[in-house]
């Protein structure tokens, strides 16, 4: 599995973590900013990194922001993505089960880094479970070839 990493300067320490979180268990990863110490815009970190998954280029991305929320919005305005904010485990646990999330976007001002990490790993861990969950899927799928250019 390849992930795409992104974040802006409100979760850069927390992505930190998460990358080394990704190194320890041996997960190919690519970041794609930003770096330490820069003051920067969400929606530019969050667009890198979201395009590489639409294109399918990367199977997922994890995103991280001040509340989560920024990012989530910015990757599903992407084809394919299903960017879900994720701030416990159960929601971790579903968006995976039920939603097939590709994109967990994390909020550091709200969730603590040990938290934060085991909602990487439930998410990096469930599966999706097909069925009638899939139908669903595909009706999301249809509205996007029906909205998107
Ligand atoms: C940055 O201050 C903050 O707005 C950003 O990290 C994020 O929470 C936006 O949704």
């Amino acid at each position: 599995m390849k992930i795409a990493t992104a974040s802006d300067h409100a979760g850069y320490e927390l992505k930190k973590e998460i990358i080394a979180y990704l190194s320890e268990k041996g997960i190919q990863y690519e970041d794609f900013g930003c770096g330490p110490g820069e003051k920067v815009d969400y929606v530019d970190y969050g667009e890198k990194a979201a395009a590489k998954v639409s294109s399918g280029e990367y199977d997922r991305a994890i995103l991280v922001c001040g509340s989560g929320l920024g990012m989530a919005i910015v990757a599903n305005k992407y084809k394919r993505i299903r960017a879900t904010p994720c701030t416990d485990d159960y929601s971790a646990e579903m968006s995976r089960k039920h939603n097939d999330s590709n994109c967990l976007t994390l909020a550091a001002r709200i969730v603590p880094v040990d938290e934060a990490l085991n909602i990487v790993r439930i998410w990096l861990e469930t599966g999706f479970e097909g069925g009638r969950h899939q139908r669903r899927i595909d009706k999301i799928l249809d509205i996007e070839e029906r909205n998107f250019k």
